[in-house]
């Protein structure tokens, strides 16, 4: 089951990992209400047997601790026995880039809308992906992580949260994630022994993820080249021709003339280090450091979807519009974390399985 799905990069990963086990994934429900997402979803996981373009809370609506309600009594029954529960709830209340809803959103209880799904379907592992700036959230005065973690132990489970750097599972981006782990304590592994088990992969640059992308292709909705403003297609010409990558004071906006932390505002990307966190804004180069290594343009949706690492068989068509197009793949989560996770939990299980056989066949 994924809780706040977006167009599935969670989902995704699980599948990746699945597969390379032959194991068949089933979706019982995935859920996001905003429906752009969720048709991109379920194009792309056709076997899902239910997507919803609804609030998460239409389907848990109990407060932590309490009895199951109506509402949730139907939920766990509608979708059955599930294994794995992803949820990630919106960042967007806490995000760092975010300094003015920071600390004060109330979407920061959305993260414990998907503790209260554990309490009600009892899945074997739950993982909740977020930013790392989550950890100053307060709900109720209590951390929002500290209180999860705290109820899923009283759940029965073994929770260990840390953050994790995406470059370092193949991801050509230097994203960092803030991963809450939970594996049922019955269960053969934990997750301390899936985090210190975690595969490490060659850092990738910016040329591995997008080296063969560089012609944008108007065509193509995916491959559109983002349009600037005159005054950015002037500081973007002003790079190229002084091969710079960072965009003297005198050419940024007078606000951000004096001294800055906006350094990699109008910048420029280089081919040989990973990109920088893909946000909805990688077609502005007044975003971040979204101008293209070699052309006068900033990111195409079909390269922002590559450095977050989606595979190009995936089909983002059910989105027309540019907009919701660049908030889906800024919001989506690398497949490559949950691949990475999924494939360890399932090789730590397998290891510890054969073990216990081992063990059997040794006493009997
Ligand atoms: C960080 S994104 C999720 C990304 C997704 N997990 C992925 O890997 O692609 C957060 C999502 O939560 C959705 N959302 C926000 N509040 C919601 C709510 N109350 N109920 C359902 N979906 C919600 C947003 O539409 C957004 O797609």
């Amino acid at each position: 089951m994924d809780l706040f799905a977006g167009c599935g990069g969670l989902t995704l990963g699980l599948f990746q990992a699945s597969a390379t086990r032959d194991l068949r994934l089933e979706i019982p429900l995935a859920v996001d209400f905003e429906p752009l997402a969720t048709s991109v979803y379920s194009e792309n996981f056709r076997f899902a047997d239910r997507v919803e373009s609804a609030p998460v809370e239409q389907f848990f609506d109990g407060e932590l601790g309490a009895s199951p309600t109506l509402v949730e009594k139907r939920t766990a029954t509608d979708v059955g026995a599930v294994d794995v529960l992803l949820g990630g709830p919106p960042c967007q209340g806490h995000s760092n880039l975010n300094n003015h809803t920071r600390r004060v959103d109330g979407k920061n209880a959305l993260y414990l809308r998907v503790v209260r799904a554990a309490e009600i379907l009892n899945p074997r592992v739950v993982l909740i992906e977020n930013v790392p700036a989550v950890l100053n959230d307060r709900h109720d005065g209590e951390g929002v992580v500290d209180r999860a973690r705290k109820h899923l132990t009283t759940l029965g489970y073994a929770v260990k949260h840390t953050v994790v750097e995406l470059d370092k599972l193949g991801v050509a981006q230097t994203r960092r994630r803030h991963i809450l782990l939970a594996i049922h304590r019955d269960d053969a592994t934990t997750p301390t022994e899936v985090f210190d088990a975690l595969p490490q992969f060659p850092r990738r640059d910016l040329h591995w993820a997008i080296g063969d992308l560089v012609e944008a292709d108007e065509a193509n909705p995916l491959d559109r080249a983002p349009k600037a403003q005159a005054v950015n297609e002037e500081r973007m010409r002003y790079l190229l021709d002084n091969d710079l990558y960072d965009l003297p004071n005198a050419l940024r906006p007078t606000c951000h003339q004096g001294a800055h932390s906006y350094k990699s505002m109008y910048g420029r990307l280089r081919w040989d280090e990973p990109a920088q966190t893909i946000t909805s804004g990688f077609g502005s180069i007044g975003q971040g450091r979204y101008m293209h290594p070699e052309r006068l343009r900033a990111l195409t949706a079909h390269e922002a979807a590559r450095i977050q690492g989606f595979p190009d068989y995936f089909d983002f068509s059910p989105c027309p519009t540019r907009g919701a197009l660049a908030t889906m793949i800024g919001n989506a989560v690398p497949p490559a974390l949950t691949a990475a996770i999924f494939e360890t939990y399932l090789a730590e299980t397998a290891n510890a399985h054969d073990q216990g056989q081992t063990q059997a066949v040794a006493s009997g």
